[in-house]
């Protein structure tokens, strides 16, 4: 009696023995990534940090030249805004010329002598807008004066325009 013997099942699990890579080389590999993002961070702050030095410096330098730069124009700007008008070769003999923003108009009768007067004619208050033919107009009903004193040339107003003060100083005329 032949008896079949039992197979044998019981081989060995093929996976008991294959391990699965570990993550051993792979963490030291990680590791070494982050060493070496770590250095490179560090290097990237101190590039930055550099960076920042440098621009800081350069501002400071910047602002200083810039600062000096604006005070300077300032001065000038405030002296030269001030009270200056006009150069005497602006305003024509027998004319003159009028500054509506300082509301003034000055003139030159005679050959070296200025006058200003007020824009504001004495009739209603409208701005006077032209100098011409030895007179000061007023656009807004014909009233006229004349430049030698601001005395009215023609009505509807009656009395003369407000003198100005005004300094001349080699060719540059100022409100005084
Ligand atoms: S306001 Fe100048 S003429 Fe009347």
């Amino acid at each position: 009696m032949a008896q079949a013997p039992a197979p044998r099942t019981d081989s060995p699990a093929p996976a008991a023995g294959a391990e699965p890579p570990t993550a051993g080389p792979a963490a030291g590999a990680g590791e070494a990534g982050r060493t070496r993002r770590g250095l490179l961070i560090g290097a990237g702050l101190a590039g930055a940090a550099g960076l920042a030095a440098a621009c800081g410096g350069g501002d400071d330098a910047g602002g200083a030249a810039g600062g000096e730069g604006s005070g300077g124009g300032g001065g000038e700007g405030g002296a030269g805004g001030g009270n200056a008008l006009a150069r005497t070769s602006e305003i024509p003999v027998g004319g003159g010329k009028i500054f509506e923003a300082e509301k003034v108009v000055v003139v030159q009768p005679a050959q070296g002598q200025f006058k200003a007067y007020s824009t504001a004619c004495t009739h209603k208050g409208c701005p006077v807008k032209k100098v011409s033919g030895g007179v000061i107009e007023c656009p807004c009903h014909g009233s006229k004066f004349k430049i030698e004193d601001g005395s009215v040339a023609s009505p509807p107003a009656t009395k003369p325009l407000e003198e100005k003060q005004i300094n001349v100083q080699g060719d540059q005329i100022t409100l005084a």
